[in-house]
């Protein structure tokens, strides 16, 4: 080789050494970009319902909460994309009023599963003021579209009064009266239980968040019924302990109706969450409830705070509501940190009716339960879904 060769041949070498660090450059700032920009890469709401890969977390600063929930609103896929529909069965208090409104807002800001009905039962209140209720909280949401259908009205032999926790009308007691007629669906829950499953076959998310009465009632009419969900969440009963010694009040509320659940439970279709267990690990203060959740300026906070002043008034100073725990882990699943498949049931009979059996080392486990969770997720998750609807306004 000539020197001049040489010398030619060593600038193409820095030419093109050059070349493949300015790419490379490029090609990595550009990543970071897309990473800082694309809110869809930060946090995990919403993550069961569309198959989103993990999140990156990478990236020099993370959006806030009201950074991703305002840019996720804008950029994310379909609502109905995946095609599930949630039905929440439920009791009409103000903890049913936070797992509604909750589920109301991530469909419309999370891209949740479709709200295809509420089911209403006895429970916190009686059924018809549960139908009230339901009325009434549906209308603050602007979802009037909601359909409604009329649920059982006792337990199916026997089970415990009420004890009106967030008051007698199960909502705070302000002196509400519904103005307008209610317009319910002229099959009885039980049966539009069926029928939702059958029209959403193996798309239908149940939040069971009441007695189980109508749950118990569809399964007995249609043995096929749980087969055809998706899931079915059962908010009731506690791991028995010295802790819990006592029966959980949704479940002793029909001690029956969670027998004929627990007998038809399939591992693979039934989840349950029971108190004992959102109250260890899922717990709050009422004043994070007050200053920092009750503090969000918007007009579905404002009503939640309302509905709630009886229950918060009452002695104590945690804050831990099974409903919106049941909701919260049903709509994303990552706040759930460990299930244990178990073979669940209730005891009918005696000093100890109404209370839960478990046995975790069952070779035939009918369910999977929820056993720990995970507190700064769940309360992340609540701030962030009540937050939406603050921020769409300030941002519309
Ligand atoms: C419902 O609609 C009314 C009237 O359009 C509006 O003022 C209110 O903010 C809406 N509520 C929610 C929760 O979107
Ligand atoms: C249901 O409860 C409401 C509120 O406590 C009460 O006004 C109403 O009379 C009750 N209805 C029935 C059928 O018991
Ligand atoms: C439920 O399904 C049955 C049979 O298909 C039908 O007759 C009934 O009208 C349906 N009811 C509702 C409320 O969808
Ligand atoms: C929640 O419960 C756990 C276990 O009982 C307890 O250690 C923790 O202090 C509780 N948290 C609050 C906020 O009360
Ligand atoms: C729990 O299940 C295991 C395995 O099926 C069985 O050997 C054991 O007796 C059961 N325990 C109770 C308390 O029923």
């Amino acid at each position: 080789m000539s020197p001049t060769k040489k010398v030619f041949t060593y600038i193409g070498a820095i030419l093109i050494l050059i070349l493949l660090l300015t790419g490379w450059t490029l090609f990595f700032l550009s990543r970071r970009n897309d990473t800082k920009n694309n809110p869809e890469l930060h946090g995990d709401m919403g993550r069961n319902w569309h198959n989103q890969p993990a999140p990156l977390r990478a990236g020099p600063k993370r959006c806030t909460a009201q950074d991703y929930i305002c840019c996720h609103a804008e950029t994310g896929p379909n609502p109905s994309e995946k095609g599930l529909k949630l039905v929440i069965d439920h009791d009409g208090g103000a903890d049913d009023a936070l797992a509604i409104t909750m589920s109301i807002l991530f469909e419309k800001y999370f891209n949740g599963p479709k709200i295809a009905a509420l089911t209403t039962t006895y429970g916190n209140i009686n059924q018809s003021q549960a139908i009230v209720n339901s009325a009434r909280i549906l209308k603050l949401c602007n979802r009037s579209d909601i359909p409604i259908y009329a649920g059982a009205k006792h337990a199916l032999i026997s089970g415990i009064e009420s004890d009106f926790f967030f008051g007698f009308d199960g909502l705070g007691d302000d002196g509400y009266v519904a103005m307008e007629p209610i317009a319910i669906e002229s099959v009885n829950a039980a049966v539009g239980l069926i029928n939702l499953s059958k029209k959403y076959e193996g798309d239908l998310v149940i939040m069971a968040i009441g007695p189980l009465t109508n749950i118990a009632l569809a399964i007995t009419m249609d043995p096929d019924f749980i087969g055809r969900l998706s899931q079915l969440y059962v908010g009731a009963g506690h791991i028995y302990s010295e802790s819990f010694p006592e029966p959980e009040f949704n479940a002793a509320m029909d001690p029956e109706a969670y027998y004929i659940l627990a007998d038809n439970a399939r591992v693979d279709k039934v989840t349950i969450i029971p108190y004992s267990q959102v109250y260890v690990s899922l717990n709050a203060t009422k004043k994070w409830r007050v200053n920092v959740l009750g503090a969000i300026d918007s007009p579905i906070i404002k009503a939640l705070n309302g509905y709630e002043r009886v229950s918060l008034a009452s002695p104590g100073r945690v804050w831990s509501l099974l409903d919106p725990a049941v909701a919260a882990m049903a709509l994303d699943n990552s706040i759930i940190k460990e299930y244990r498949n178990t073979d669940n049931g209730i005891i009918l009979c005696g000093d100890k009716r109404g209370v839960n059996t478990n046995n975790f080392t069952s070779k035939n486990p009918n369910s999977r339960l929820v056993y720990t969770a995970f507190v700064k997720k769940y309360k992340k998750f609540l701030f962030d879904v009540y937050s939406a609807s603050s921020c769409s306004i300030k941002h519309s």
